[in-house]
């Protein structure tokens, strides 16, 4: 999978499917207290999964089973990685092919690691996300702030302060992405890249209620489509960087800041 963001037709209706879908993906879970994380089985999405590209949002297409405030859900450190070794190596390695070595870097939805290339140095990694212990904890971070982007989709940055932003395994928790994504392109500089990174699991009470019902290829253009929305950002890439030996899968969409 490597494409440009092109045509899309409608979103699949998600009436009745949203609270239905669930069982069938958790069949793998790692436990963060009472907090699951799951995935879907390779190759057996749920039955109404859907890579359908679309053109506008449905109405439920935001909605969340856990809809209280976010700093409940993220109140206590989570020390651990989301995704394994492989995925977080292809994760990596974008990073390496595409951040400015000596740049300026956004790492948004951040916690204790960053998944940078250790041999790059750049000139600033600023992390933003929703737990001080785990940001503090971060030793690639020279700045972090706490920050809702589901209550303020708009970012606490200058203009053109960063040559390139990631998003690791979080973009499925935007309630607001469309917005988050608009004013991304605000701070990244012209030429700059956006590296948004995901693979098949998630904390399934926080994720919006289409990404439950899209399989993997749709989760991209969901994605590709929330940047072509956005606008400032051209070139969008899809793409399948998942490890040839297995493991988790990890996809990415990427784009130039225009
Ligand atoms: C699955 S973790 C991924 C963390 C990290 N990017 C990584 O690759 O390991 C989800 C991250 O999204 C962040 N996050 C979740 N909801 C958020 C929100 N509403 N605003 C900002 N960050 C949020 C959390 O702080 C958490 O660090």
């Amino acid at each position: 999978m490597a494409d440009s963001a092109g045509d899309w037709a409608p979103f699949p209706d998600l009436s009745l499917q949203y609270h239905k879908d669930r069982p069938e993906e958790a069949v793998g879970a790692r436990t963060q207290g009472e907090i699951r994380e799951t995935h879907r089985r390779p190759g057996h999405p749920p039955s109404r999964a859907s890579s359908a590209p679309v053109t506008g949002f449905p109405p439920d297409a935001f909605r969340r089973d856990d809809e209280a405030p976010d700093a409940e859900f993220y109140s206590f450190p989570r020390l651990v990685t989301h995704i394994d070794d492989g995925a977080i190596a292809a994760v990596t390695q974008l990073y390496r092919e595409l951040f400015p070595a000596g740049g300026a870097v956004l790492d948004l939805m951040s916690s204790w690691v960053s998944h940078l290339p250790p041999e790059v140095t750049y000139r600033r990694v600023v992390g933003l996300g929703m737990n001080a212990e785990e940001l503090a904890a971060n030793p690639r971070l020279a700045a972090w702030v706490v920050h809702d982007l589901n209550e303020e989709p708009r970012l606490p940055f200058a203009d053109g302060e960063f040559d390139g932003a990631g998003l690791c395994v979080s973009v499925d928790y935007l309630v607001r992405p469309v917005e988050v994504l608009r004013d991304l392109a605000r701070v990244v500089r012209v030429g700059g890249r956006v590296v948004i990174t995901f693979s098949n699991r998630c904390f399934p009470t926080k994720a919006i209620a289409l990404w439950h019902v899209l399989d993997d290829a749709g989760h991209v253009e969901l994605v590709a489509r929330y940047l072509a929305e956005a606008g400032g950002w051209t070139g969008i890439e899809m793409l399948d960087r998942s490890p040839a030996g297995g493991g988790d899968p990890l996809f990415a969409v990427v784009g130039v800041r225009g």
